[in-house]
């Protein structure tokens, strides 16, 4: 499937079917993770049938049938280590609704200490990427936590600040932006264009703003038709 159709297609599933994953469906994927460590220097792994970081206690119920994911895991001392499982992670996200499967980035709801798999001394386990086999249809439940959740949702004018002519590739590519998975629906990139630049950023306010950020710019580049970020808070894009 298109990239830019993936991004409008996709949204976050929480109630997942009790069907394996299509053993094709894993071996693209693995294909894929190979890859996105290689290019990163992170270290994602897959991880399936382990249902234990997701009891009900674990996602206060909000969560169900997850039991494969990715666990997201990069060096302790790697300053762009966030951002870039948050831009590596993103694009495996849109690999696997390409492939018909049900995606959810998560950080808090979840037990990271019962996730089975391996993180040296010198890594970090940050959060986990849920995905598995899920209804075409969003459940009512589902439904209803969304609706929840994105309660607050932004538009273009939020995400884009400019004091000048903006060209249509970047409004393109914070349109793509706007549907970006962010912790908590929070949202919290923002893209500054100038007459020769575009940049994007943070605050740093919370623990996950620099995964949101590598997301969105994955999010961006796709919407803006290619180019190349720079990793680091305040990145500049090239087109
Ligand atoms: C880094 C990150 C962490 C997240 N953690 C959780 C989580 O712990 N539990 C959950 O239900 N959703 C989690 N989400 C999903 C967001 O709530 C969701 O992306 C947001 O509400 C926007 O909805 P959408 O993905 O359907 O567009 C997380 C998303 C991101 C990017």
């Amino acid at each position: 499937m298109d990239l830019k159709r993936a991004i409008m297609e996709r949204i976050s599933r929480r109630a997942f079917l009790d069907e394996p994953v299509e053993k094709l469906k894993l071996e693209q994927l693995e294909a894929a993770v190979w890859e996105c460590n290689r290019a990163g220097d992170i270290n994602i792994k897959i991880v399936t049938d382990d249902p234990a970081p997701f009891g009900a206690k674990n996602t206060y119920g909000m969560i169900s049938g997850a039991k494969n994911y990715l666990a997201m895991i990069r060096k302790a001392g790697d300053p762009d280590g966030d951002e870039k499982l948050g831009y590596y992670g993103e694009s495996l996200v849109l690999l696997a609704t390409g492939l018909g499967l049900g995606t959810l980035w998560v950080a808090g709801t979840y037990n990271k200490n019962e996730c089975n798999v391996k993180v040296a001394d010198d890594e970090v386990l940050r959060c986990v990427i849920v995905f598995g086999n899920v209804k075409d249809r969003e459940t009512l439940k589902e439904k209803a936590l969304s609706k929840t959740i994105k309660r607050n949702t932004k538009e273009i004018k939020d995400l884009l600040l400019s004091d000048v002519m903006v060209p249509n590739w970047a409004v393109d590519g914070v349109r793509y932006a706007l549907r970006a998975p962010s912790a908590q629906n929070r949202q919290p990139v923002r893209f500054v264009c100038s007459e020769d630049a575009v940049l994007a950023k943070v605050d740093e306010t919370h623990e996950n703003d620099l995964i949101d950020l590598g997301i969105a710019k994955l999010h961006f580049e796709i919407g803006a038709g290619g180019g190349n970020w720079e990793f680091g808070n305040a990145g500049i894009f090239t087109k």
